[in-house]
């Protein structure tokens, strides 16, 4: 199957990584506006470099994978939509809400598989939330709460138009919520701070965040979000129900505890995402080509999945902005 990558940076080079090693993909092209970026990324995975995205979609491929900034998730789901051509695309879905509605309409006209890369959901931890839940063995849900801990923080630069914390990092979580409770938000209370880099008040944005959500049922969701965590990757979700609770667990480097006469002692946290969700990345792409060659792509979060996240995420800067509550009336509203 041939694949193309398009943004070559950070999640670009994961993607590449995972498509040169799987056993029924390979990578065709890549694709980066910055010449170099893409040669780059092309001479490490023996594949070839091209700047244009039209250029990189008309050599005969089976799918993308649109690894490219946020800002530009929308004009080259446009031009996938265009040649044909079924895409999954980084979360969020796009930098701004007509964006992100354009590109579900489109691909839902077109019939394409199209996905986007809510990654998180191929946790193993979270997947085993999710079918608890389903499954009915904690009963009715009443609370969801996610800590979402980055080790460092991102650039000013980058988040200038990367979603940010509510966006960028929010839509993992408001999907996860979403997904496991089978519920999609009625209200969303949100409050921020600026406590990591100073240098994001400069640009209307928090590094960390407290968002409270309500769902039709009753339930609530709690996010815990920042983009610091000086002790590695600290992400955990815990759902508590009428009949039980599950919790997901920190994931330390190493799987045992030491125990010695001045004390106890266990290696810290997986020091970044990378490390810590590398399988989810490789199983996502399974599904994605699983997805490529069935045309069935129900096995994958949907587009409109990551337009929901969205408008979660647009929610908690409303809510921020003007310090209440705001109502929701569904993901399309
Ligand atoms: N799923 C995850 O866990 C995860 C993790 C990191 C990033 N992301 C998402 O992936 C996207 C990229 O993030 P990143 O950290 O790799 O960013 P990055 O800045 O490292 O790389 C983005 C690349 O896209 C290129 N680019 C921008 N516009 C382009 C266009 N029109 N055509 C071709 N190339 C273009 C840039 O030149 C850059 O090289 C963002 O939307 C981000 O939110 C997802």
């Amino acid at each position: 199957m041939r694949l193309a990558i398009i943004g070559a940076g950070a999640i670009g080079r994961i993607h590449a990584h995972n498509v040169t090693a799987h056993p029924e993909a390979r990578l065709a092209v890549v694709c980066d506006s910055i010449p170099d970026a893409a040669e780059s990324l092309a001479t490490e995975f023996g594949s070839i470099a091209v700047q244009s995205v039209e250029e990189a979609l008309g050599r005969n491929l089976d799918g993308a994978i649109i690894a490219s900034s946020t800002a530009s998730h929308g004009e080259v789901a446009a031009a996938c939509i265009v040649a044909g051509v079924p895409f999954l695309c980084e979360k969020p879905l796009a930098s701004d809400r007509s964006a992100a509605l354009q590109i579900v309409a489109s691909a839902r006209q077109a019939g394409l598989v199209a996905a986007i890369a809510f990654n998180r959901r191929f946790d193993a931890g979270y997947a085993g939330i999710k079918a608890a839940v389903s499954a009915g063995e904690i009963g009715r849900v009443e609370a969801v709460l996610v800590t979402s801990r980055t080790a460092s923080p991102p650039s000013v630069e980058f988040t200038r138009t990367s979603g940010g914390l509510f966006g960028e990092k929010g839509a993992h979580f408001y999907d996860l919520a979403r997904w496991i409770t089978g519920e999609h938000p009625v209200e969303v209370f949100a409050m921020g701070s600026v406590l990591v880099n100073s240098s994001f008040a400069d640009i209307g944005e928090i590094d960390t965040a407290m968002v409270t959500m309500r769902m039709p049922s009753g339930a609530l969701c709690q996010f815990d979000f920042s983009w610091r965590s000086a002790y590695g990757q600290d992400e955990r979700v815990e759902v508590n129900g009428s009949l039980g609770m599950l919790q997901t667990f920190q994931e330390p480097v190493g799987r045992f505890l030491r125990s010695k006469s001045g004390g106890q002692s266990q290696d810290g946290l997986m020091p970044t995402w990378h490390e810590r969700f590398a399988p989810t990345y490789a199983d996502e792409l399974h599904a994605f080509v699983g997805a490529i060659r069935s045309g069935d792509s129900s096995g994958l979060p949907s587009l409109e999945d990551g337009l929901a996240a969205q408008q979660i995420a647009d929610a908690a800067r409303e809510s921020v902005q003007f310090a209440r509550p705001v109502r929701l009336n569904g993901p399309l509203d």
